[in-house]
């Protein structure tokens, strides 16, 4: 994946906790770009940091389905506990995608439900907020080895891309980010596209209240999304794919980031067939599929005029 100064700006914040002004500086003077457009990006993205973080960073979600569940008075009931902590910072902060642990919240970027907040800031272990794992229905494999077998049947030319393409079409399936199109179509369209390269990108920027079946398919059928993605990259001749995946989903980027490792291991990706992941710096906007472009592009995410249409003019003004 091209490197943008969002990948630099992440890198840095990791290695550092915060982005400091010299790296800054030193960073504008190394990629030639000037300081006030790495400014504008840290103006514009909620999870970048200029200061040191305190020891223990609170987040409570103050979103609906949070709310339903008695979030503002067990949040404030936190916010009076620590109050006056210098090692701890509190804010609330929109949909974490935990809303079936609501009230939800996060200490130092770990999921949990508020009323384990006190715990967790003071060193003692809460049970684990995830759901069991289970088997669902939307898994086709029966065992770890089976997986794949869709794409192993591709590769080997038993299914053809417009087999793949009138199985999607006649299924119904349609994307869920809101337009509802169809996904066979998209196929279709951006396989007719002549120019290259062109890629695939999964947007698991899910972020609306009260909504975290994304999330769910993350973490417990992974090689689903990634067999799913290989297929698309299949039919419509693209050699790189991409998964955004939101900072908040630590735990679901942790177990894709373990599948792709599997599947890497067991030659599903390659050289010429390889899916990275790129973690959001934040913002609901960017569920919206062009400000997500603009995003891996290295800019502000914000949504562009249409058409062009992201199927024929997408990532760096390529198919997507
Ligand atoms: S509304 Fe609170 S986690 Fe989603």
């Amino acid at each position: 994946m091209r490197r943008t100064l969002i990948h630099d700006l992440n890198d840095l914040q990791h290695e550092h906790g915060h982005l400091r002004r010299s790296d800054l500086e030193a960073l504008a003077r190394r990629s030639g770009r000037p300081l006030y457009e790495i400014q504008g990006l840290l103006s514009f993205y909620p999870h970048f940091r200029t200061e040191p973080p305190p020891a223990h960073e609170v987040t409570l979600c103050r979103d609906m389905s949070c709310w339903l569940r008695d979030g503002a008075d067990q949040g404030a009931s936190v916010e009076a506990a620590l109050a006056g902590r210098g090692d701890v910072a509190v804010k609330r902060v929109s949909c974490i995608g935990r809303c079936d642990c609501a009230p939800a919240a996060t200490v130092n970027e770990r999921p949990c439900r508020v009323q384990d907040v006190i715990d967790l800031v003071d060193g003692r272990e809460v049970p684990p907020l995830e759901t069991p794992a289970q088997s669902w229905e939307t898994d086709p494999y029966e065992s770890a080895s089976d997986r794949y077998g869709v794409l192993r049947a591709a590769l080997a030319g038993e299914i053809s891309r417009e087999e793949i393409v009138a199985r999607l079409e006649g299924s119904g399936l349609r994307g869920m980010g809101g337009a509802g199109f169809p996904t066979g179509l998209k196929w279709k369209l951006v396989a007719g596209e002549p120019a290259t390269p062109k890629y695939v990108i999964c947007n698991a920027d899910e972020s609306e209240p009260g909504t975290f079946k994304d999330r769910e398919i993350l973490r417990q059928l992974p090689h689903l999304v990634i067999e799913g993605m290989l297929l698309g990259m299949f039919v419509v001749g693209a050699g790189e794919g991409i998964i955004f995946v939101r900072h908040e989903y630590g735990p679901e980027e942790d177990a894709l980031r373990a599948e792709l490792r599997e599947a890497r291991e067991r030659g599903h990706l390659s050289g010429d067939r390889d899916i990275e992941i790129f973690t959001s710096p934040g913002g609901y906007i960017l569920g919206e599929e062009t400000a997500l472009l603009d995003c891996l592009e290295g800019r502000r995410g914000e949504p562009r005029n249409k058409p062009p249409f992201p199927g024929t003019r997408g990532l760096w003004g390529q198919p997507r």
